[in-house]
């Protein structure tokens, strides 16, 4: 789908093996995943609109791009979502940060929502959801739809890894929305893990096992 993009940057593929295996550390996984929010930050905001403005530099008068002053909201799926809100305030430190509570029933699998709080004018800002794991789809496609629902038109989801699975309920639910990820993996299994995965996202960025 052209909605679909994998991030294969050699940056992004290095950090990602790094957080794949087991023996990495609270701290260092943290690090990373922050890290790799900020790639893929860039290239999601790759489509922002910039303006021409005049400016001088101590040589001469140049005309120059800025950001359009698009407004922008971040919305991490509590809780491994909030793993990644730093590292996009590297790249854009102004951006506004609404939160979705869900986790998933274990037995079930379905997405639970537990909070949420947006900034007001939510409405105006171009939406980027983010949330390291897109497993069977289901947190993000609840996500995406509460979005939907607040009026929001234009929405990107950022997840690390993926399933197949995942890709394609986000793919059939929510046709608008660009999904940017730095790999998609084999299966799920009978847990509802990516194989192979990098385990559990919230656990390992929290340090709850
Ligand atoms: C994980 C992950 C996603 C969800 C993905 O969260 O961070 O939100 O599972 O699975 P899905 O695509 O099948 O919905 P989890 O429910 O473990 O909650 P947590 O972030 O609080 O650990
Ligand atoms: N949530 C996770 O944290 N990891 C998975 O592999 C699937 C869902």
């Amino acid at each position: 789908m052209d909605k679909l993009h994998v991030l294969d940057h050699p940056l992004l593929q290095h950090k990602l093996s790094i957080i794949r295996d087991k023996e990495t550390s609270v701290k260092e996984f943290r690090e990373i995943v922050s890290e790799i929010a900020t790639l893929m930050c860039y290239e999601a905001t790759r489509d922002l609109p910039v303006e021409e403005v005049e400016i001088e530099t101590p040589v001469a008068k140049a005309k120059v791009n800025r950001i359009a002053g698009k407004k922008l909201a971040v919305v991490p799926i509590l809780r491994a979502g909030l793993g990644m809100v730093d590292g996009i305030m590297t790249l854009v430190p102004s951006v506004k940060v609404g939160h979705i509570g869900l986790y998933r029933d274990p037995e079930t699998l379905e997405p639970v929502k537990y909070y949420c709080k947006m900034p007001k004018d939510i409405a105006e800002r171009d939406v980027i959801i983010v949330d390291p794991m897109l497993a069977t789809g289901g947190s993000a496609t609840a996500a995406i739809t509460f979005m939907k629902e607040y009026g929001c038109k234009n929405i990107k989801l950022m997840c690390i890894l993926a399933a197949p699975e995942g890709v394609k309920r986000v793919e059939d639910e929510h046709p608008d929305v660009d999904l940017y990820v730095a790999a998609v993996d084999e299966c799920l299994n009978d847990h509802g893990y990516i194989v192979p995965g990098l385990g559990d996202a919230g656990d390992r960025i929290f340090g709850t096992k």
